[in-house]
């Protein structure tokens, strides 16, 4: 079987970099699984639908189509029915109706197969939420990839000051404390490592040191 390594976690943890890191390191193919749940959400926006409308949001994520084109070193563009979309997807209004859209079970199914798809030869680092535990349960590596709530908060503060966008260090923590709780207890697929993942707390690493360390578990 081709070899895949998952790296699941909370967001704010490093996942999108770490994954991407060790993707290119291995040589390996990368999904980014969130993006997928962020492409329907941005289909959903441009169709105006209702986010309380299940039924149209399952025939959306059937409807939308979803490719990765890597344009240059690292610069890996998202387009969503044929349009480059890569700016709206990491919009924090386009995280919040993604993950609307994620708590309806026949979405999640929906996108099963598709995500199942980029296992392919050399190999696949799979970042998500339940990337080892419902996509990929058989996969070989798993890393549950976390870092202290401050941590998370900071690291989001900075991003978005550089973007400036005003925001508090304050209400991010609480946003991430509350998003945490929901994303734990949520019924439909709530987070939680794998049973034979490696548990992984990133809290005051350098992103290499991260690298290193997950690197160091495809290959000892
Ligand atoms: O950066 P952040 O972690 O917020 O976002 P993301 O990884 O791009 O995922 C966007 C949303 O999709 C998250 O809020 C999750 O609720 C959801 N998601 C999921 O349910 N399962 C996945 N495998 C990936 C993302």
């Amino acid at each position: 079987a081709v070899p895949v390594l998952t790296i699941d976690g909370p967001s704010g943890a490093g996942k999108g970099t770490v994954s991407r890191l060790v993707a290119r390191r291995l040589g390996w193919h990368y999904l980014d699984s969130g993006a997928l749940y962020r492409a329907v959400g941005v289909a959903a926006s441009w169709a105006d639908l209702d986010l309380s409308d299940a039924a149209a949001l399952v025939r959306c994520t059937f409807d939308t189509e979803v490719r990765f084109r890597e344009q240059g070193e690292g610069d890996l563009r998202v387009l969503v029915n044929g349009v480059d979309a890569t700016g709206e997807l990491r919009l924090e209004t386009t995280g919040t109706v993604a993950s609307a859209i994620a708590a309806i079970p026949e979405v999640r199914a929906a996108l099963k197969e598709r995500q199942r798809a980029f296992r392919t030869a050399p190999g696949l680092v799979a970042d998500g939420r339940d990337m080892g535990t419902v996509i990929f349960p058989d996969a070989p590596f798993k890393v549950f990839l976390t870092a202290s709530a401050q941590e998370r908060a900071d690291r989001r503060y900075k991003q978005l000051n550089d973007k400036g966008v005003s925001v508090t260090l304050d209400g991010l923590l609480r946003e991430i404390l509350a998003r945490d709780a929901r994303d734990a207890q949520r019924t439909v697929a709530p987070l939680r490592p794998a049973e034979d993942a490696v548990l992984l707390d990133s809290t005051g690493m350098p992103i290499e040191a991260v690298v290193d360390k997950v690197l160091s578990l495809v290959r000892p």
